[in-house]
């Protein structure tokens, strides 16, 4: 007998915790978009898709609870906010998310408050954590019914240069082939989307930074209402936050470093000698409930389309974590991608599709550009680096003075902060 041939809608949907009740022969299911990756790219393109109608479907390699266990940046700009609002997901968010109108760039152990709201004509951007709006986008996932696979072993994405692309992939041992009319691949930086993709058919930028950032999640009040950059000899650091209990702060530390030789107590003692005098005095410490160094890339695949193939999100594209941009260029890909699609299958029309690699690429280079400006300008370079060594200190120094003192430079560096438009 050959594979039974199912087509995805209610109530024939297929959910991780459905998983079990598969029979365990071959399954065969058409959809219209294959998503590959449940992070927030790709659930939030299933969301933006199933409200227009379009069944997508979704093919996650990780358990839900692994992808709920990554902790990342929590800086919202106002169209990702609103975006997630188009999406139906942003009730938790506008409950539980803290508005923030500005934040503190700390230079020589001197604060200076960028006036969000003011350099802007009125805008702002919403902390609330990245894990929290995956979370929202998994809840209403599973509620609505809409069809996810969770631990998808041997995930291949096949024929994306013909009409029908396939996704093959199987979960507890039973083979699934997905066809579908367009490939989503959301599957972040070491997904298997990119790198089905003949190599000749890409080209990559990427820029590795000789520096990581050591990670902190504590429950404890936070140092500042928002957040504080800062620009010390020691090295960088950044206090943020994710509720009135619950801190996340930051260090520069070197790419050698382990983890496991960071006590807490080393850690608070660093971070306290990177801030100024009143914040050094006024920080909580307390035990970390998260500690993890993360490196700082910069990354930028060209085009973001192959065929039926669309690349969204970290699948192509990284930027080092100062800013907080990622999820946000996450967020303008889904939204170009999904009225591509949804032109598409409305209007007929591949306008928008065609435009697609090209409309991200221009809002991502900007992204890019401004994380990379500010990484260079907040944290400590070797000697032997162009920026680097006492010189580059000063030259850096030289520069925030300006930008706390001039109204353009703040105006830039705000418009970049609360996001360009999409
Ligand atoms: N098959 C299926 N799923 C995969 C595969 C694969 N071969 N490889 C990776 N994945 C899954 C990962 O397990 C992860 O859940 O794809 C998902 C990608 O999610 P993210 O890495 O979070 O990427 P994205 O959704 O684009 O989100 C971008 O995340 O990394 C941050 O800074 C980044 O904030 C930005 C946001
Ligand atoms: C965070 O809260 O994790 C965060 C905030 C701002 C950044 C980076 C990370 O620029």
């Amino acid at each position: 007998m050959g594979p039974e041939v199912l087509r995805c809608e209610p109530p024939h949907f297929w959910h991780h915790e459905a998983n079990h009740k598969q029979p365990r022969q071959d399954m065969k299911i058409n959809t219209q978009v294959a998503i590959i990756g449940a992070g927030p790219s790709g659930l939030l393109l299933g969301a933006l898709l199933a409200r227009e109608g379009i069944e997508a479907t979704v093919i996650e390699q990780r358990s839900p609870d692994y992808v709920l266990g990554r902790i990342r940046a929590g800086v919202l700009e106002q169209g990702t906010v609103g975006l997630l609002e188009r999406a139906g997901v942003a009730d938790r968010l506008h409950r539980e998310g803290l508005p923030h109108d500005g934040f503190d760039l700390c230079v020589d152990g001197v604060r200076h408050r960028i006036d969000l709201a003011r350099w802007t004509r009125g805008k702002r951007v919403t902390v609330y954590g990245q894990t929290e709006v995956t979370r929202d986008l998994m809840d209403q996932r599973q509620a609505q019914g809409w069809p996810s696979f969770y631990d998808a072993q041997e995930v291949a994405v096949h024929d994306f240069d013909s009409a029908r692309p396939r996704v093959t992939f199987s979960v507890q041992g039973v083979q699934h082939e997905v066809q579908a009319d367009y490939i989503a691949g959301c599957d972040g930086y070491h997904g298997v989307c990119r790198a089905s993709v003949p190599a000749q058919a890409l080209t990559t930028y990427e820029r590795v930074y000789p520096f990581g950032w050591l990670g902190v999640l504590s429950r404890t009040p936070p140092v500042s209402d928002e957040l504080i950059y800062s620009n010390h000899e020691r090295g960088f650091a950044l206090c943020s936050l994710r509720s009135p209990m619950l801190s996340r702060y930051y260090v520069q530390c070197s790419l050698q470093d382990k983890v496991e030789q960071w006590s807490d107590d080393a850690f608070w003692s660093e971070l306290r000698a990177r801030l100024d005098a009143p914040a050094a005095a006024a920080l909580v410490t307390g035990p970390s409930i998260e500690k993890s160094i993360a490196p700082l890339r910069s990354f930028v695949a060209e085009p973001m389309r192959f065929g039926q193939l669309f690349l969204a999100g970290d699948a192509a594209h990284i930027v080092p974590p100062t800013g907080a941009k990622g999820l946000n260029l996450a967020a303008s890909d889904v939204h170009y991608l999904s009225q591509g699609l949804i032109e598409r299958y409305r209007e007929g029309s591949p306008a928008g599709l065609d435009q697609y690699s090209d409309r991200c690429l221009r809002r991502v280079w900007k992204a890019s550009r401004f994380s990379w400006w500010f990484t260079s300008l907040m944290h400590r370079f070797e000697q032997s680096e162009l920026s680097g060594g006492p010189m580059g200190y000063r030259l850096q120094q030289a520069e925030l003075e300006y930008l706390v003192q001039s109204e353009a430079a703040m105006t830039a560096m705000a418009e970049n902060y609360v996001g360009l438009p999409f």
